[in-house]
């Protein structure tokens, strides 16, 4: 099935190229520059998105093990992925039962025991509260009620996803609504993640905006990517979630039986997952995947640039990697956020209410609409958002 969605985009995609067009969105669209600026708007984008949907927070590749784990801090949650002792995937919210202290340091590795580095307590990788230091001293507590906080999980396509708040309505497949099976083509779950750095933004929104846009790509990049980007956009949607893809490049198609297009051939573009995620390169090549959060004020965001590459640890070309990672974090910081930063400035002045999103915008159109349309939904009625969807 996700074979003849690939097809049907590719022949779309050729058939843009011969006719040299792009499909547009209905109209341009105006956005309300406070949407970027106003605190109050922020905190229900933290509420209301990043709190109630399922989160792609790390690789299944990363917690092959009973004891792998990674703790981040997401939305100000703190949050643990581990592969529990039993085998099991779990994610907890990092934070002691005794005082609150977060039970493992930020970061990643392979652990037996999470032990707190304030008393003392530890907990096993299944989330059980195992010891209490002093515990005759301390007085009667029930431990069988005082372990780790759990927080819902998944995996799908090679990802490990979480959600926030462990009351969400909103089930990860409907979330998802058919993407998590094309994702599988990305073949994130062949890779590994060979490193992974972290770079200040501006607001969220005008962080992520940069990702679904390739308009920018000749011009503010030119220096970088050179003058040929592509520039002119397509894009297909699963739910909130959106591929851009462009006709350039697609001529190699041409002539050849259909049979023979790789899988592998037809995922160029950008894959982005809602609300934060971009994924940039191809399968074999390797991956930038970017995850863009939320920073503690409306007009700062955190990003973590993660490089998955193929083969083996072991034999990967470090300088190779790094010369990449440092490329990476130019275009991005230097380029992209160094002009996001100036476009937060402008917004936050209100010199002008609106930001416009050309007919050739279409994906950052939709990713607007469906941020007003989550912020404006109860919890009760996230789900029918989901089924009904939202339309350009
Ligand atoms: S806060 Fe963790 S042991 Fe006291
Ligand atoms: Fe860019």
């Amino acid at each position: 099935m996700a074979r003849d969605a690939l097809i049907a985009m590719t022949k779309r995609e050729i058939e843009n190229l011969e006719k040299n067009r792009i499909d547009l969105a209905p109209d341009v669209m105006k956005i309300s520059t406070s949407a970027y600026s106003d605190p109050e708007r922020f905190k229900l984008e933290v509420d209301r998105i990043f709190r109630r949907v399922p989160l792609a927070l790390g690789f299944s590749s990363e917690f092959r093990n009973p004891g792998d784990y990674r703790a981040l801090t997401v939305a100000g949650m703190p949050v643990i992925i581990v592969r529990g002792a039993d085998g099991e995937l779990r994610a907890f919210v990092n934070m002691c039962s005794h005082r609150g202290n977060f039970v493992i340091e930020e970061g990643s590795g392979n652990t037996r025991r999470f032990r707190c580095n304030y008393h003392a307590w530890t907990y096993t990788t299944e989330g059980r509260l195992f010891g209490v230091f002093e515990e005759s001293n301390f007085g009667c507590v029930n431990k069988a009620e005082l372990g780790l906080t759990p927080l819902p999980i998944a995996e799908r396509a090679g990802l490990v996803w979480v959600t926030l708040n462990p009351e969400s309505t909103l089930d990860i497949d409907l979330f998802l609504d058919g993407y998590g099976e094309i994702l599988e083509h990305l073949r994130i779950d062949d890779a590994f993640l060979a490193d992974q750095h972290c770079l200040n933004g501006p607001n969220w929104k005008v962080a992520y905006d940069g990702y679904r846009d390739f308009y920018h790509v000749p011009i503010l990049h030119r220096q970088s990517f050179g003058p040929d980007g592509p520039y002119q956009p397509d894009f297909y949607a699963w739910g909130p979630h959106v591929r851009v893809a462009t006709p350039k490049g697609h001529d190699m198609f041409k002539g050849r039986p259909e049979a023979e297009w790789t899988n592998d051939e037809m995922m160029p573009g950008v894959w982005t997952i809602f609300p934060n995620v971009s994924i940039a390169g191809g399968p074999g090549s390797g991956y930038m995947f970017s995850m863009m959060f939320p920073g503690k004020t409306v007009g700062e965001s955190f990003t973590i640039q993660n490089f998955l590459r193929y083969g083996k640890r072991e034999e990967l070309n470090r300088q190779d990697l790094d010369n990449f990672m440092g490329f990476m974090r130019t275009v991005v910081g230097e380029e992209d956020y160094k002009t996001g930063f100036r476009v937060q400035t402008s917004l936050a002045t209100g010199a002008k209410a609106f930001s416009y999103f050309g007919r050739n915008e279409g994906g950052g159109q939709l990713f607007h609409k469906w941020v007003d349309a989550m912020i404006n939904t109860s919890d009760a009625d996230l789900p029918e958002l989901f089924r009904r969807g939202v339309k350009l």
